[in-house]
């Protein structure tokens, strides 16, 4: 018989309850794997924005996620349910997982940088009033440093005599591929008290993930340890970013080909070859937020040159989008004024709807600034929700959807059509900014032939075929790629 510690209780297996309060990218998906993995453990995911419980038990769900459907539909009514019945659920559960929004504070103390704990704050006052049994609270969010700590006193301050064991165990997930990210974790981090209720509430949670985690894969670690290491490791990897696009404007400075460096660089085993693509920028709920987070956290510890480092990191990425956008309007004959331009992919990367932080918001509003007419077409993005990023204040974006404002009166001057065809139809240009498989294959001869001319393609995801657009007649714009004879005497930076 298959059994489990549990705050020092054995309990079998079957007997776990585990609730995820926040039924969005990061608890949906991760929920639905451990459901699938732990047939005998009860999941339920909760969220007290209605429209999205009842997305999650329809057959529409309301994040386009790649297996994801998939994985739900083996599970759902059967060990996982979607409910909005919160305080229910975080009675009934041995173990919480929280993974709320935590958005970067807009005001007050830490405007700009730090984490806005509103949410999570009030997630952990409800479960200490609901809670009449022992139970394991999980920080699954990713949270600045000793968040785990004051959670623990608003639990224990709170208590009335129950044992709360605090573990962060940050998820790793990247969107568009968050199923086969579950399934095959590079690791699963857990974090706890390193005391012996800490160490057990730890062993609990291992137990879950090694259902189908190799126990070489599961690396435990004090409690601030692995909160900083996920602020790190989404830092990390956004440095490597801004790195090969500070590389990129080099390379269009000197005629060098960016591709071509981070393929020799990438050779390097010390350096590897994954993420080292060039882009338009980064974009994404986490990269932005957890550097100035980190920075927030280096400057509140008198660290002043490790957060200016940091800082460099996010300046590096607005710098990025506003040279795409200069680009574009200098290679124009210095105006987009009342000229149509084709935006393909809204979407901060390809195999997601999400638009959080995408770099084609802050593209889309440079070439409004101009008096641009946009034509937007993204495969998974609604028109209701490109309308809302382009017309909203970034910080009601922040906000859990339920308290932003209904989305304001549509901006004149964007459209969002169906297709690729469409939105280039009559286009004086065309600006490529999520690399969705399908902007590849498209009959480029008949979108030329259906624009005006000069006709221009400027490429913010390098996925383009450059020779063959060029003979087809277009002017091409490829970021860190040599330039068109066209682009070499024309202002760049921003
Ligand atoms: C990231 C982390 O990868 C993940 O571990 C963490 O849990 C959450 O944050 P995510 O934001 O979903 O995941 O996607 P990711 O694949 O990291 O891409 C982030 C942004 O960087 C995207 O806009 C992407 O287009 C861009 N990117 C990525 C590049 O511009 N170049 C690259 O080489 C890689
Ligand atoms: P992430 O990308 O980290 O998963 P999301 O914004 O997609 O973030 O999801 C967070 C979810 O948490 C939202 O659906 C929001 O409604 C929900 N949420 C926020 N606060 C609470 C709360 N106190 N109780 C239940 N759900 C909450």
């Amino acid at each position: 018989m298959v059994l489990i510690l549990f705050l020092g209780y054995p309990l079998h297996i079957n007997m776990v309850k585990i609730c995820c309060i926040g039924a969005g990218y990061v608890g949906g998906p991760t929920m639905a794997v451990i459901a699938l993995k732990c047939p005998k453990i009860e999941v339920v995911v909760v969220d007290i924005f209605e429209p999205r419980i009842i997305a999650w038990n329809s057959d529409q769900l309301p994040i386009y996620e790649p297996g994801l459907d998939d994985v739900v539909k083996q599970c759902r009514g059967k060990n996982l349910f979607f409910s909005k019945d919160v305080e229910k659920h975080v009675a009934e559960a041995d173990i919480v997982f929280v993974s709320v929004n935590t958005p970067t504070k807009t005001q007050g103390l830490g405007a700009g940088k730090a984490a806005d704990l509103t949410y999570w704050e009030s997630a952990a006052r409800m479960i200490a009033d609901v809670s009449k049994s022992d139970k394991i609270v999980v920080e699954k969010s990713t949270v600045p440093v000793k968040t785990a700590e004051a959670i623990e006193k608003i639990l224990t301050h709170n208590s009335k005599g129950i044992n709360f064991q605090i573990l962060s165990n940050p998820e790793f997930l990247a969107e568009g591929t968050a199923i086969q990210d579950l399934f095959k974790p590079d690791r699963v981090l857990i974090g706890g008290r390193e005391t012996p209720e800490g160490q057990k509430a730890i062993q609990a949670l291992k137990d879950v993930y090694a259902h189908w985690v190799p126990a070489e894969r599961i690396i435990c670690t004090n409690l601030w340890s692995a909160e900083l290491s996920k602020l790190a490791a989404n830092a990390f990897l956004a440095q490597r970013i801004s790195s090969v696009n500070a590389m990129s404007a080099l390379c269009e400075a000197t005629g060098a080909d960016v591709s071509q460096v981070s393929h020799a660089i990438g050779k390097d085993t010390r350096i590897g070859p994954k993420f080292l693509n060039a882009s338009v920028g980064f974009g994404g709920s986490c990269f932005q937020k957890d550097i100035l987070n980190l920075v927030y956290i280096c400057e509140c510890n008198g660290l002043t040159e490790v957060a200016n480092y940091w800082k460099q990191v996010v300046r590096v990425n607005e710098y990025q989008k506003t040279r795409f956008v200069n680009r574009v309007v200098s290679s124009m004959f210095n105006t987009v004024s009342g000229k149509k331009i084709a935006i393909l992919g809204f979407a901060f990367k390809k195999d997601t709807g999400d638009t959080r932080e995408t770099p084609a918001i802050g593209v889309c509003q440079g070439l409004l600034g101009d008096k641009a007419i946009l034509s937007i077409y993204d495969p998974q993005v609604p028109q209701e929700q490109i309308q809302r990023d382009l017309s909203m204040h970034k910080s009601e974006l922040d906000k859990p959807p339920h308290l932003r404002p209904v989305s304001p009166v549509a901006i004149e001057q964007v459209t969002c059509v169906r297709d690729a065809y469409e939105a280039t139809k009559g286009a004086h240009g065309i600006c490529v900014l999520t690399e969705w498989d399908e902007f590849k294959t498209l009959d480029y001869q008949k979108i030329y032939n259906d624009m005006q001319k000069p006709a221009f393609v400027f490429d913010g995801r390098n996925v383009m075929d450059v020779d063959k657009l060029r003979q087809i007649g277009f002017i091409v714009y490829s970021i860190g790629k040599p330039l068109d004879a066209w682009l070499k005497d024309m202002p760049a930076v921003a």
